[in-house]
């Protein structure tokens, strides 16, 4: 039996990301039989325009959409900016909704987490994204993975340090990997 294909996708674009991390604390959280590769191509997309949004499709784009057709499931990493999801990934789920219903996102188990240098863990932008996936068709997860002063929150091996956060991380993933294995092989279930 082949791989459950998980594709992380970070909110954020830079190189000492927590939320990157956070995917990667989520890689180390999966289960046996399913693995996660990190998207990178955020920062390719060019800002959503109609008259961009064609056959064939821009590069990028066909990028992004290809990652996420070609996934058994989705996690999502989100910061908070200004109380809200970062514009380049809210832009890149603008870009993966079309051609709406019909797009790649549709009926895909989707999970969310987020982490910020703040308190309260991007709880706000969290709850945007799973929003914004409802409306998009995706089958989002219940639960978020609050991670709260991000830069104190991961180990040197890069698991998150609290354990009640790391179990509820393991617990997340472990929903996703088989939701994402049912939707890959219907006949399992
Ligand atoms: C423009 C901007 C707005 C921000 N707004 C918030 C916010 O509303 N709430 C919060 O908890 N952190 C906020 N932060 C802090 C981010 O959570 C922090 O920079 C985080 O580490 C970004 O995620 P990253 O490490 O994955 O890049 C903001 C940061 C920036 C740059």
């Amino acid at each position: 039996m082949s791989a459950i294909r998980i594709l992380g996708i970070s909110g954020s674009l830079r190189r000492g990301s927590h939320n990157t991390a956070l995917l990667r604390a989520a890689a180390l959280s999966l289960p046996s039989g399913a693995e996660l590769e990190v998207y990178d191509g955020l920062r390719d997309l060019p800002a959503y325009d109609a008259d961009l949004d064609v056959e064939p499709a821009d590069e990028a784009v066909a990028h992004l959409r290809e990652a996420i057709a070609d996934a058994d499931g989705v996690i999502v990493a989100t910061p908070e900016f200004n109380g809200s999801i970062p514009g380049a990934l809210k832009n890149a789920l603008d870009w993966a909704s079309r051609p709406f219903p019909d797009n790649a996102f549709k009926g895909k188990p989707v999970a969310v987490v987020g982490a910020s240098t703040g308190l309260f863990g991007a709880v706000w932008a969290q709850a945007e994204v799973r929003k914004v996936l409802g409306i998009i068709g995706a089958d989002g997860l219940d639960g978020e993975i609050p991670v709260g002063q991000a830069h104190m929150a991961f180990d040197d091996d890069g698991h998150l340090v609290e354990p009640d956060l790391r179990d509820a991380l393991a617990e997340l993933v472990g929903v996703l990997a088989a939701r994402a294995g049912a939707a890959a092989d219907p006949q399992a279930v």
